[in-house]
């Protein structure tokens, strides 16, 4: 399956980066220009200035994804450190901790010197060795979070003996508000927010059976969310990893807008990219003959929370409405958890894998037609998209606002449901009506979106950039300030 570049315009498209050229010329060019983000997304994203116009990086309202940084090496060196709660020993990690490694595991290959102060644990740290990472592990609280005092003591002790810390970084609380406040150099990413919560709170409430009671939590969460509105604002600047939360930060968290960057997620674009002999290899180890009309795969943890229930209900279903369906859709389940067993009870095109190592993992990706995310966690931003989108695959996803807002922004990468059994028929009914063509065109658009905004290396670029801005001092010694954009080095296109 050729999964090359392909092209894609559209008239609005056009007229709108028009406009932008046009616009740049007034007060107003910025309104006009983000909202030329929208319809450009797809593809040009990434419609630069035609002008050399420069702009203040801190109040750029998009994700920084679309804009283009120097591909080069960093201007200056800086030492930084990383406060998370975990650092992940296995290649199944959450969200948090994978975006923590992926993250800075590239940016100490660029040849900044990170620290990392997270919690000790029985199995030893991973040795990278060509990257500068040094690791100040202290035991948990009680409660299972990094210890602030002793973890704090560590950084102190290191930010006064060598040379001082240019940035503190924070994934979500792994460094507390109390000592992050008056804190310039310091930015927090945020994997999920309670506001973004309430959204799958009421979802789950929806799918609630008439046995179980409400849990606690759904009349805590809006508490919950006050507190954060209070508490957020000592961090003096925000990441949001995906669109939808850089607009909850700024409109309901109502922290200011210069203090709220949006840097998505990126995954390792090595690992993860088209190779159909792998997918092709893969699908025969596992068993899935060559009559096969279409492959669709899932992959996460195989809990209530994920949405098997609902998949499972669904697949249940069309398997029974439709032969056909049942004959020749093969789905490829990786993972763990308690819906395993419960998928194998749909027959023997219900190929449940276990867990897999990321090796595999992306094979498996490459053995899809499609990949389907039946989530009902809004929180965060699953990675398990990217992947499958760096590999070249189609998308299928609940209608959250991260997921629809980011990253399956339109018909042309994949598909959306609402969390309802009825809902999910219909979009599996789509692909196989689509069928296989069509599911490899929308997967080469989803490719290109996403080797284009989601890798690991643009994510690096991005928060390098942000971390050069925030910690200033660079300006002084080559004349730039990082918090402009573009700067002479960055790549134009
Ligand atoms: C504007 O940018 C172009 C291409 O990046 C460059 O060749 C040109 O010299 C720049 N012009 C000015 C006035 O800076
Ligand atoms: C780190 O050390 C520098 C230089 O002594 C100092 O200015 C800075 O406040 C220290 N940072 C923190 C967070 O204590
Ligand atoms: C932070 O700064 C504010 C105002 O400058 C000050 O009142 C407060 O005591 C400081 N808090 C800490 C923990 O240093
Ligand atoms: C089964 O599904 C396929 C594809 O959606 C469709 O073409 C076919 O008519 C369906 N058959 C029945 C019996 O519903």
């Amino acid at each position: 399956m050729a999964k090359d570049h392909p092209t894609f315009s559209s008239n609005f498209y056009q007229l709108c980066c028009f406009l932008f050229v046009f616009s740049a010329l007034t007060p107003m060019s910025f309104v006009y220009w983000s909202r030329c983000f929208a319809p450009c997304k797809t593809e040009s994203a990434i419609a630069l200035p035609k002008q050399n116009q420069t702009f203040d990086l801190l109040a750029y309202p998009s994700a920084w994804n679309h804009l283009s940084f120097s591909p080069g090496p960093p201007p200056r060196l800086l030492k930084i450190a990383l406060f998370v709660k975990r650092w992940p020993r296995r290649s199944l990690a959450g969200g948090l901790e994978r975006h923590a490694l992926t993250l800075h595991l590239a940016l100490a290959r660029r040849g900044h010197e990170i620290h990392v102060f997270t919690t000790s644990s029985s199995s030893a740290f991973p040795d990278y060795p060509d990257a500068k990472i040094k690791f100040h592990a202290t035991p948990p609280s009680p409660a299972g979070y990094l210890n602030q005092a002793l973890a704090w003591e560590r950084f102190r002790v290191q930010n006064t003996t060598g040379k001082p810390f240019d940035m503190i970084h924070t994934e979500s609380v792994g460094l507390l508000h109390g000592r992050a406040r008056n804190l310039s150099h310091l930015a927090v990413s945020w994997h999920g927010i309670a506001y973004e919560t309430i959204h799958s709170d009421i979802v789950q409430d929806l799918l609630r059976g008439p046995q179980e009671p409400r849990p606690s939590v759904f009349t805590e969460r809006v508490a919950k969310v006050v507190d954060e509105v209070k508490f957020f604002r000592d961090y003096a600047h925000h990441v949001a990893t995906s669109d939808h939360v850089g607009d909850v930060l700024k409109r309901i968290y109502m922290i200011p807008e210069e203090r709220v960057h949006i840097i998505v997620n990126g995954v390792d674009e090595e690992t993860y990219k088209p190779d159909a002999a792998s997918g092709r290899e893969f699908r025969r180890k596992v068993g899935v003959p060559d009559s096969a009309t279409l492959v669709v795969g899932l992959a996460g943890r195989l809990v209530k929370d994920k949405g098997h229930p609902l998949m499972f209900e669904a697949l249940k279903q069309v398997f029974m409405e439709n032969a056909s369906f049942q004959r020749n859709v093969y789905v490829l389940v990786a993972g763990d958890g308690p819906w395993g067993n419960r998928y194998r009870e749909l027959g023997p095109n219900l190929l449940v894998l276990g867990p897999l190592e990321q090796k595999q993992l992306a094979s498996f990706y490459n053995s899809l037609d499609v990949f389907i995310n039946p989530t009902l966690r809004a929180q965060g931003l699953d990675h398990t998209f990217i992947e499958a989108m760096l590999s070249g695959v189609s998308v299928m996803g609940t209608r959250f606002a991260s997921i629809t807002g980011s990253l399956i922004v339109g018909p042309e990468i994949g598909y959306t449901f609402l969390p309802t059994v009825d809902s999910l028929k219909k979009s599996l009914h789509r692909i196989l009506g689509d069928g296989r063509g069509v599911l490899a065109k929308k997967g080469e658009v989803a490719r290109n979106r996403a080797l284009q905004l989601f890798t690991a290396a643009k994510m690096a670029a991005a928060y390098e950039r942000l971390f050069l801005c925030i910690s200033k001092g660079a300006e002084v010694k080559d004349n730039n300030d990082y918090c402009k954009y573009p700067l002479p080095r960055d790549r134009w296109r």
